[in-house]
C-alpha cells in the first residue's frame, strides 16, 4: 500500500504526485457486486497499479480484461489464480502463444477469422478454448468511441459464430459501447443487435459481455444514475426469454467506472499569466485526455484553504515546450491562486498515470500517498 500522505511532504515535493483514497474504490467496487447481475472483469487497462488490483481481488474480483502479454504477466504475478480474458481482439502470436502455453489463458476476444486462425495455430488447435466474438455496435452516446477501430459487422458476425461453436470449447459474444457512455440505452441497442446476430446463427451463447463504458462524474457532462445502467442491463438479460441465452454468463469489463475517483493528481502551479496557469503536469503526462478529448476533472486548491476569493475559469498548460500542451478546462478555482499553490485533480484514477510518456524529461516517476 503506498506511504500515508502528510502535508509536510508538500515543502519537499517538486514533482505531480497523486493521492490514494482506498475507501472510493471500496466503495465502487461494492456497487458493481451488488448492483450487476454478471461476473466483473476488471479492465486492467484503466489503471494496473499493484495495490489497486490487490484491493479488488480481496474485495472479490478475481477476473481480469487484459490487452497485452505485459498484463496478463502482472496479473498472474500478483494472483496466479486470477481467470484473464485477453478481450484485445487483434494479438501478436508470441502473446497468443505465451498466454496460452506459460499463463493458462483459456479466453480469447477475436474480430475475424484470420485471428481466429492464428489462435488455432498459436495454440496448436486447442480444444479448451473460450472465444469471445467482438460485435461492432453504435458507439453515438460516448465520450470515447470503440467502434471503428474493432468490431465485426452483424452481416458477418452469425457465420463466425457457427466457425466458433464448431471448433473451439465455449462461445462468447462481447462488445462495448464506448468509454464514457451517457446514455444506459447504448447497452439495450448493442443487446438487441447481439440477439438477432444470436438468433440468425442459431448458436447457444456461453458468455454475454457488456463491456465496459460505465460513465463518471466530469464537470460538463450531465448527471447520471449508475442504478439506470444496472437495471437497464439486468431487467434486459433477465427477461431475455430466448433459448440460445439459456445458462449463458454474463460479463462486464468496467475500468473508467471502477477507479476513476479513487486518486487524484496533485499539481503544482509553476507561472500564472492572467487565466492561464502553467502547471507541472500535462497531456505528455496524466493529462492526456484532458488535453486530446477536453476532458474537464473537478479541481480544488490543495494543501491551503481560501473561502474569500472569487471563483474563476483557468486553462492550464502543462510543463513540456509543445504548444499543444494545453488543458482547455474551463477549471474553476479561487482568483488567488498562484505560482507555488498546489491543486488537487480529482477523479483522475483511469486513463492518466498509465499514459504517461518521458517527453522533454518529464514525468519520470509519481509517487502515490494514500490518505
Ligand atoms: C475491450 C475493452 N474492455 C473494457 C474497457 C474498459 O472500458 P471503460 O473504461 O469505458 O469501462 C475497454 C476500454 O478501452 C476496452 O477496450
Amino acid at each position: 500500500m503506498p506511504l500515508k500522505f502528510n502535508y509536510s511532504f508538500i515543502k519537499r515535493q517538486q514533482e505531480p504526485f497523486y493521492i490514494f483514497y482506498p475507501e472510493r474504490l471500496k466503495k465502487k467496487i461494492r456497487i458493481f457486486n451488488e448492483n450487476f447481475s454478471g461476473e466483473v472483469l476488471y479492465a486492467v487497462k484503466a489503471n494496473p497499479s499493484k495495490f489497486i488490483i490487490e484491493i479488488l481481488l480481496k474485495k472479490g474480483i478475481n477476473s481480469f480484461d487484459v490487452a497485452s502479454l505485459n498484463e496478463v504477466k502482472l496479473i498472474k504475478k500478483i494472483s496466479p489464480n486470477a481467470k484473464i480474458f485477453f478481450m484485445n481482439p487483434v494479438k501478436s502470436r508470441n502473446s497468443i502463444k505465451k498466454a496460452y502455453k506459460n499463463y493458462n489463458v483459456r479466453n480469447f476476444a477475436i474480430d475475424s477469422l484470420d485471428e481466429i486462425k492464428k489462435i488455432q495455430e498459436e495454440t496448436n488447435f486447442a480444444k479448451d478454448l473460450n472465444i469471445h466474438l467482438r460485435l461492432a455496435i453504435p458507439n453515438k452516446f460516448s465520450a470515447i468511441s470503440l467502434s471503428n477501430k474493432f468490431g465485426v459487422k452483424e452481416i458477418n458476425a452469425p457465420q463466425l459464430l457457427e466457425y466458433i461453436k464448431k471448433e473451439f470449447f465455449k462461445v462468447g459474444i462481447c462488445f462495448h459501447v464506448g468509454s464514457q457512455c451517457m446514455n444506459p440505452i447504448a447497452y439495450k441497442i448493442a443487446i438487441e443487435i447481439s440477439k438477432k446476430i444470436i438468433k440468425r446463427s442459431g448458436v447457444k451463447i456461453n458468455f454475454f459481455n457488456i463491456g465496459g463504458g460505465f460513465p463518471v462524474f466530469y464537470p460538463g457532462y450531465k448527471d447520471f444514475c449508475l442504478d439506470d445502467y444496472f437495471n437497464q442491463i439486468n431487467d434486459y438479460i433477465l427477461n431475455l426469454d430466448d433459448d440460445n441465452f439459456l445458462n449463458t454468463k454474463l460479463l462486464a469489463e468496467p475500468g473508467r467506472s471502477i477507479v476513476s475517483e479513487c486518486m487524484s493528481m496533485i499539481v503544482k502551479v509553476n507561472l500564472r499569466k492572467k487565466n492561464k496557469l502553467y502547471i507541472n503536469d500535462g497531456i505528455y503526462g496524466s493529462l492526456n485526455n484532458a488535453g486530446y478529448l477536453g476532458f474537464n476533472y473537478p479541481v480544488k486548491l490543495f494543501g491551503r484553504e481560501d473561502k474569500k476569493s472569487k471563483f474563476e475559469p483557468f486553462i492550464f498548460y502543462g510543463p513540456t515546450c509543445d504548444s499543444r500542451d494545453f488543458m482547455p478546462g474551463p477549471f474553476y478555482l479561487p482568483d488567488s491562486i498562484n505560482e507555488g499553490d498546489w491543486i488537487e485533480i480529482e477523479h483522475m484514477g483511469a486513463y492518466t498515470m498509465t499514459m504517461k510518456t518521458k517527453f522533454n524529461g518529464f514525468f519520470e516517476k509519481y509517487n502515490v500517498f494514500t490518505i
